[in-house]
């Protein structure tokens, strides 16, 4: 197993372990892609939506946030183009009879091309030692080029045929590129086909289409035919944002990597509504200002990255990701789209009703442009426990090595445990429990005395608790405790009625903004 690979494993052992993550209804064998967020998790979630609804809406007086039903009307689908044009391309292989998307199929297979070249490169490095150019060697060495350009050249048809719907071009890739089934070597494919990833469910007294209810694939629909709505009921002025955090589902075919890509899983996305023609502006400001919400959690600028893309969905003029280096490579965390007129335009000529916006000082009627960023909520839960889990060796008293989550402090689920040294002397545990129950009015606190200390540091390390306070005899004599923080693992005494403070301003939201 390849040290990523392992890391990832540790990783999703990890988030069971210590109650972030459980595969769904897992009693019954689980289901494929769906999963539940435990006691840790579901508070590492609520954080995360937190400072993105703070960020997105109550840092912007020109944002409003809204809550839109999963349901909605099945014309909203046939709009937005997702009843036509939501698809993904399908292969199934004849011999195993498993069902795969083509695009990932060949992705695959671009990444393997790009692997062989940078194994190429590793074996020069180690042979030219410090004299090697790497660039150089990239541009010249003529097995590392061709591994280079072949897999620019299949990246570059593969979009082409997506972005046209060729289904025949991407199952000559396939077979120009002897893709194999990954789980049995066998070559013998069907034709490629567009596969809806729409989930859908019955209304309860209309039989047939007409009774034929999505399950929402996008959160972003619920806020375009609410637009007026809010414009008139808020008062607002272009340009201005409408703002949601909610499930969206998708049939997907290949469910891998964990919490990545979900059958069920929640999307926190903002349609900004501005002037036509302002939309290269706007989409600037906002993938900048993404960006900046990512690198202000201490993601270290490197694991971040732009990915513009090349093959459009049928809504965007322009479009980039966000990505971040998740262990099993870089790949998208956040979409920046920007979704032009088509959204509003195709309401209103389905509807019937007008979905344009009257400008005051253009004094005429016109219907919106719209910049929208997308999250997932999943993704970024998932890249955030990628990024803060480390083993670290520790060559003190507290044992050898410790699983640590260096989450920052703002999002961690627990902010603060208090750990009596002895749980079997009444007063110490008593003296504990009277300062837990003060703490946890003002933010989440754990109270633990399962286990000798050593043993409840590392737990709270675990589940990335930033600080522990430790209740001795001392504290009876002088009302003073051990404060322990997370990462430099320091200790210092402070006085009992300055832990509250201490905690406070370092698990406090603001420091995230300022
Ligand atoms: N409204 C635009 C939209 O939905 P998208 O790129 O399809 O765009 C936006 O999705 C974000 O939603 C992605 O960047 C990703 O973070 C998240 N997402 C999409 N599909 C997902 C899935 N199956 N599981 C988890 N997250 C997903």
């Amino acid at each position: 197993m390849s040290q990523q690979a392992d890391d990832f494993k540790k990783l999703t052992a990890h988030a069971k372990e210590y109650g972030f993550i459980y595969q769904s209804s897992e009693i019954y064998d689980g289901l494929s892609a769906v999963y539940d967020y435990g006691p840790n998790g579901s508070e590492l979630k609520n954080n995360i939506k937190e400072y993105w609804w703070k960020a997105m809406v109550q840092m912007h007086d020109n944002i409003v946030g809204i809550d839109a039903a999963i349901f909605m009307h099945p014309k909203t689908w046939k709009a937005s183009g997702h009843v036509d044009a939501f698809n993904d391309p399908l292969v199934d292989n004849k011999d195993s009879k498993r069902r795969y998307r083509a695009d990932q199929l060949i992705e695959d297979a671009i990444d393997k091309l790009t692997e062989k070249a940078e194994k190429e490169i590793e074996k020069a490095k180690k042979r030219f030692g410090g004299s090697f150019d790497e660039k150089l060697y990239r541009d010249t060495n003529p097995r590392v080029s061709g591994y280079l350009q072949r897999a620019a050249d299949i990246t570059h048809r593969m979009n082409a045929a997506l972005g046209a719907g060729d289904m025949e071009a991407l199952k000559a890739l396939i077979e120009e590129l002897e893709i194999a089934d990954p789980e049995t070597g066998s070559k013998n494919w069907t034709d490629v086909r567009q596969f809806n990833l729409m989930f859908f469910t019955q209304l309860g007294n209309i039989a047939g289409e007409e009774g034929k209810l999505y399950l929402r694939p996008e959160t972003a629909q619920g806020i375009f035919v609410n637009f007026l709505n809010v414009q008139k009921t808020t008062r607002q002025r272009l340009p201005f944002g409408i703002a949601q955090i909610g499930k969206a589902f998708r049939n997907e075919i290949v469910a891998r990597q964990f919490i990545f890509r979900m059958r069920e899983f929640e999307q926190m996305e903002m349609q900004f509504f501005i002037k036509p023609g302002t939309q290269q502006e706007w989409f600037n400001y906002w993938k900048q200002y993404r960006l900046k919400w990512h690198l202000a959690l201490g993601t270290p600028a490197g694991k971040l990255r732009y990915h513009e893309h090349e093959n459009l969905a049928h809504y965007a003029d322009a479009a980039v990701d966000i990505e971040f280096e998740f262990p099993f490579g870089f790949k998208e965390l956040e979409g920046i789209h920007s979704r032009t007129d088509f959204d509003l335009t195709s309401h209103q000529k389905l509807s019937g009703k007008k979905m344009q916006y009257f400008d005051p000082e253009m004094n005429e009627s016109y219907v919106p442009y719209v910049v929208e960023t997308s999250i997932g909520c999943d993704r970024m839960f998932l890249a955030l426990l990628s990024n803060a889990l480390v083993e670290e060796v520790v060559g003190d008293d507290e044992g050898n090595t410790r699983d640590v989550l260096k989450l920052h402090p703002a999002l961690a689920p627990v902010k603060c445990a208090v750990l009596p040294l002895k749980r079997n002397e009444e007063p110490l545990v008593k003296k504990a429990k009277d300062i837990f129950n003060q703490l946890k009015l003002s933010f989440p606190t754990q109270y633990d005395d399962t286990g000798s200390i050593g043993k409840l540091y590392r737990r709270q390390d675990a589940i990335g608790t930033p600080y522990c306070v430790t209740v001795d005899f001392e504290s009876l004599d002088n009302d003073t405790v051990t404060l322990r923080e997370r990462d430099s693992m320091a200790q210092e005494r402070v006085p009992i009625d300055k832990v509250e403070e201490i905690v406070r301003k370092k698990v406090d939201m603001r420091q995230l903004f300022e």
